[in-house]
Parts: structure tokens; sequence; C-alpha cells
């Protein structure tokens, strides 16, 4: 869902004086252009299988203030348009002309929500506008909703009484066109909200709770899409760890550091504090699955195994590798160093023969590395992703790898992309991810590799630091085994 905004202020940034627009005076303004922007909408057509046509005209909403309602000219509501109106009076009256034409809201996170509803459940919107005033700009820029905004912009200082927050659109906003139409009076200017990829995922997020089909699976209740992706510019944005939630850093290193040695001794990590492959190899869990040879803290051949020693034969007991097998990430660095133009640069942690012997099949399948103008890029193949608890650590997982093999090869880190199979949320994190993506992205943090090492063997959770990582709240949600 995309919202847009409109507003029109004077070379002072001035919105009105005693709830007037000054400038109507002299005969300047953007009424006829706000007219045709928000009245034109796309028709809806509702196959009721009659045969009889239904098809009709979507609606526009316009999102307002109560002083902003208060103000408008009764031909503004009777339209092809609705309001949803911001007041903390619950008892506010509306008047009885325009009732059916306006929703009433007490909060705005209850107001975006209803309109996310709507949006995709009814399909009977077209375009969602802002329309002021300054009050309600301001939550919806200060939290991140809007996408564009259309900005007339009078070229003459009034006297107002309420202002235009143009900081938020200069910050958050980049200009894509500017047409003067009487150069002497008044310019129209599009703005569009500056790219931030952890939009992408939030509006994942969205797309997948809204559209996705609710299914019952292996483990629980989800709501799940086919085909997905997700990329990030590490050079342009910074080290790709979410900011809508907090996230917690010392487990995603860890693991892979445990990954990239080989290991698939849960209990290392354990010893460590940290517990993500705990419940998959407690003795009650590897005797459900036919694993109860298995030592307690067991993986089995699993990411990391198959990374360094592909189908080498498993010693459970020793849970090490009884042959080397084909060590395909030592292979990447060397041949990166190579021939880094090579299109073989793939390590899968996929591999059927062994997958019987895995306490968990790999989601996280297959990884591809390119060199790209002197920097690195990664893709991976992730069969599944619960995208809430899951995909997140994935991100900011694969990133920490390609960085490693960056600092191996001597070249920096350009773009990691994630390619999504089944795309899915689990019913039970609904309230989290419906908290999460009404939050406006932080800038991402720096990750910063304090040592070279040359040996994949070497490398420690200190020759890491994560720096400016600023994010909203934590969300805790139960990892769904
Ligand atoms: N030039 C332009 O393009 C343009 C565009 C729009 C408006 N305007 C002008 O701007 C003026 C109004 O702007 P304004 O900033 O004073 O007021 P406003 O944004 O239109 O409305 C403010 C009202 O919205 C409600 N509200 C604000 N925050 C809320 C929240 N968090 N939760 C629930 N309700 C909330 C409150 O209503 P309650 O007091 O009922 O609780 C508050 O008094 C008018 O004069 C209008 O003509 C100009």
């Amino acid at each position: 869902m995309n919202i847009s905004a409109i507003a029109c202020f004077s070379n002072n940034f001035g919105l009105s004086m005693n709830n007037e627009l000054p400038w109507l005076q002299d005969k300047i303004g953007d009424l006829e252009y706000v007219r045709v922007l928000t009245t034109m909408s796309k028709t809806q057509s509702n196959s009721s299988g009659s045969g009889v046509d239904t098809t009709k005209l979507k609606k526009n909403i316009l999102i307002v203030g109560r002083k902003t309602l208060e103000t408008l000219p009764l031909s503004m509501v009777n339209s092809n348009r609705e309001f949803y109106l911001l007041s903390r009076n619950q008892n506010y009256t509306i008047s009885p002309i325009v009732k059916d034409k306006v929703t009433a809201f007490t909060n705005p996170k209850d107001l975006y929500m209803s309109l996310l509803n709507r949006y995709y459940k009814s399909g009977d919107i077209d375009k969602i506008f802002v329309f002021g005033g300054a009050e309600v700009y301001k939550i919806f820029l200060e939290n991140g909703w809007i996408h564009t905004f259309y900005i007339t912009r009078i070229f003459k200082d009034y006297e107002c009484d309420t202002f235009f927050p143009i900081s938020l659109v200069e910050n958050d906003f980049e200009l894509v066109s500017s047409t003067e139409i009487d150069s002497k009076f008044r310019k129209f200017e599009i703005w569009n909200r500056r790219e931030h990829p952890e939009y992408n995922y939030l509006q994942l997020l969205e797309k997948v709770y809204f559209t996705g089909e609710k299914r019952m699976t292996r483990n629980a209740e989800t709501y799940s899409m086919f085909g997905a992706n997700v990329e990030f510019d590490i050079e342009k944005y910074g080290f790709p760890l979410l900011t809508t939630k907090k996230m917690f850093t010392k487990g995603i290193i860890k693991e892979l550091l445990w990954f990239i040695k080989g290991h698939t001794n849960a209990n290392e990590l354990i010893k460590d504090g940290v517990n993500i492959w705990t419940g998959n190899t407690t003795r009650e869990f590897l005797d459900s699955i036919s694993l109860s040879h298995y030592p307690e803290g067991c993986a089995g051949p699993i990411y990391g195994y198959q990374w360094r020693h592909f189908n080498a034969p498993y010693d459970s007991n020793m849970m090490i590798h009884k042959e080397n097998g084909i060590d395909q990430l030592m292979n990447i660095i060397q041949e990166i160093k190579k021939s880094p133009t090579s299109r073989r640069l793939v390590m899968s942690g996929w591999n059927p023969t062994q997958m019987p012997e895995m306490c968990l099949p790999p989601c996280h399948v297959l990884y591809q590395f390119y060199v790209d103008n002197g920097k690195l890029c990664c893709q991976m193949y992730q069969r599944s992703a619960d995208l809430f608890l899951g995909l997140p650590f994935n991100i900011a997982s694969t990133t920490l790898l390609t960085y490693i093999i960056a600092s191996m090869t001597n070249y920096d880190v350009g773009r990691v992309r994630i390619c999504i199979g089944d795309a899915h949320i689990y019913s039970e994190h609904i309230p989290n991810i419906l908290e999460q993506i009404t939050r406006k992205p932080l800038d991402f943090p720096k990750l910063i590799v304090k040592n070279k090492r040359e040996s994949l063997e070497d490398w420690l959770y200190e020759d890491f630091s994560i720096e400016n990582y600023i994010s909203h709240e934590a969300l805790k949600s139960k990892m769904i085994a």
C-alpha cells in the first residue's frame, strides 16, 4: 500500500491563517491540481457471476485532522472521495451531511491498520492521500508512512499561523520533479521517500500477511507466498541489521563462526550462551527423528559441515568428518583470488544423500558469490523463510559471511540478495508483525572487521564490531521449530 500526501504552502512555509488559505485572496493556489489528483481513480470490477456489469469507480481516501476537516468546503466531501479523520475526541460529532463519507479514528496506528485491511481485503481503494493539516503531516512523516509528496509552493510570504514541517520532508525525501507553472506565482514539486532497503522487508511482511495463503503446515499455521526476494546494497546503506526491532548479534556471529569452521556440536554454542541449535539437538528431539544414536548436542552434517566437508562420511560420536569431503568454502576463496569473473562461485548446503543424518534440513541452501566492479556480492537461495524471526537473522548472517570472504580475498562488500521460495509468517507472530510494519526504519549500522584472518579456522567473535546501531524496541516472539 502506498500513501501520498498533498500540501500547498507559502514561501515562508505557511499553510494557513485563521483557517483560510491566504493566497486565495490573490487568486493563486492549487485547488484545481488537488481536485484532479484526488478525484481520478481506477475502476473496480465486481464479477457477481450474474452477468451484470457491476464495474464501479474505486475510492480515493483523504486523511485529515479534525481542524482541517472543519475548514473543508462541502463540495470536497460530497464527491468520489472518502475521508479518514483523526480526532482524539471519541465523541466528536461529524456533521450528518457528510457522515457517510467520513470515518473517524482516535489513534493514527488504528487508522493506518484500518487502511491496510481495507486496501488489501476489499480492494475498493485506489489512491490514499494525507491531506493535512500540519499535525497530521507530522504524524505520517515521523512514522515513515508517506511515499510521495505533492507540493505546491507559492512564491510569496504570507502571514500564517500554521506551518508546514518542511525539515521532515527534506530529511527523508528527494525531489524527483519540479514544474514551474506560472513562474511568478508557484511551482509544483514531487518528492519521493528516500529508499531504504528495510522498507522492502517491511513491505514483504505486509504483502505476505495481507495477501498470502493461510495454511496449516508441518509445525503451525502460516500465511505463505511463493517467491520473494530482498536485496541490500551494503556499500550504500551499511550493514543490514534490521532497525525496526532490536536485533541481537552475538548469536548471529557465533553461529556463523561455528559454521565456517565446519563444526556440528551444538554444545559448543550452548557453552557460549547461544541456544539457536539447542531445541533441535535435545535427546528428546533427536529420538523423535530417528537419531537416537546421536549424543545430545549432535546436529549431524548440517550447513557448515557441507560447506567445509561436503558429503564426507559423518562420525556422530565425535561429531566430526571421517574423511575430508569437499571444502566448498575454501575452494570459493581460492577461486575468487584466481578467477574473480568465475561463474562457478557456488556453495551448496543441500545434500540429499546426507539429509537423513541432519537434525534439520537446510533452509539457506545455496550461495553464489560474484565480484562486481571490485565489490564482492552474494546471492543466497533460501527454500523456506520465517520472515519475522528467521529472515532478519539470515540477512545479517549472509552479509557477515560475505564480509569474511571479502576480507580474505581483499575485496569490499557490494550487494547481498536473498531469494526465497516459501516466504511465510507464523500466525503466532502476527501481533508483532503488525506493530513492526508501522515502524520507520533508521539508518543501518556499520560492521567493522577489526582483524584480518588468513585462515577460516582463525576468525574470532572479537574480530567484529557493529557500530552506530540504533533500533526500535525489541519484539519478542517464540521461535517455532
Ligand atoms: N495549505 C494546505 O495545503 C493545507 C492543507 C491542509 C490543512 N491546511 C490548514 O491547516 C490548518 C489545520 O492544521 P492543524 O495542524 O492545525 O490541524 P490538523 O492537523 O488539521 O488537525 C489537528 C487535529 O487532529 C487531531 N489529532 C492530531 N494528532 C492526533 C493523534 N495523534 N491522535 C488522534 N487525533 C489527533 C486532533 O483533533 P482533536 O482536537 O479533535 O482531538 C487535532 O486537534 C487549517 O487551517 C487548514 O486549513 C492547509
